[in-house]
């Protein structure tokens, strides 16, 4: 898939692969220390081994994840997107997405959300959760773009959990 920015470039979507581990570590190195927060809800400087294969050697139904990368350099990760569906609710999959500061509000976040939606109905999904501090602004309207009905979970200390429904 192709989506042309505002800004002229052009990104294709991928599902990762196994060999883009040194590329993730690169996309995380390069995301502002806002972002990672926004993202993983800590600090995050490094991925361990083991989270790199969690992270890269992923199964394609239960376990989701596409990266954008420019369309003349295939392997420099710009951001990425995953869904991991819950054990314990099978219709029901985590969501999380982070787009490199660069490129923020250009529509890159709700493409893979849309793409990650539709892969996810595919795979039986009917709902995704997602994780995202209170004031997140950018990280809720977003996820509003994708849903036709966002409801508000549990919020603990200033990270709110929603509920979107997916169903076509
Ligand atoms: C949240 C994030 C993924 C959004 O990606 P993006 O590519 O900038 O988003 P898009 O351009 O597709 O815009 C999606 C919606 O967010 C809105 N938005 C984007 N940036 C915004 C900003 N800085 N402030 C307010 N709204 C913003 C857009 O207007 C759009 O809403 P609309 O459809 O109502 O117009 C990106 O900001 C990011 O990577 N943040 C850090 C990581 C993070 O917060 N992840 C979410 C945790 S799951």
């Amino acid at each position: 898939m192709l989506l042309n920015l505002p800004d002229g470039s052009r990104l294709t979507l991928r599902t990762i692969r196994p060999r883009d581990k040194a590329a993730l570590t690169e996309a995380l190195h390069r995301l502002s220390a806002d972002a990672v927060h926004k993202r993983f809800l800590s600090p995050k400087p490094d991925f361990t081994l083991a989270e790199l294969r969690y992270l890269t050697e992923i199964d394609g139904a239960d376990h989701v994840a596409l990266v954008a990368t420019p369309l003349d350099r295939p392997d420099r990760i710009v951001a990425v997107g995953r869904y991991v569906r819950l054990r314990e609710a099978p219709d029901t999959a985590e969501i999380a997405i982070v787009v490199g500061d660069h490129l923020h509000g250009q529509g890159v976040g709700r493409w893979i959300g849309e793409a990650l939606a539709d892969i996810a109905r595919d795979n039986g999904i009917a709902r995704f959760t997602a994780m995202m501090l209170s004031d997140n602004v950018a990280a809720h309207r977003l996820m509003d773009s994708i849903s036709k009905r966002v409801r508000q979970g549990p919020r603990e200390g200033g990270v709110d959990n929603l509920v979107l429904d997916i169903a076509a």
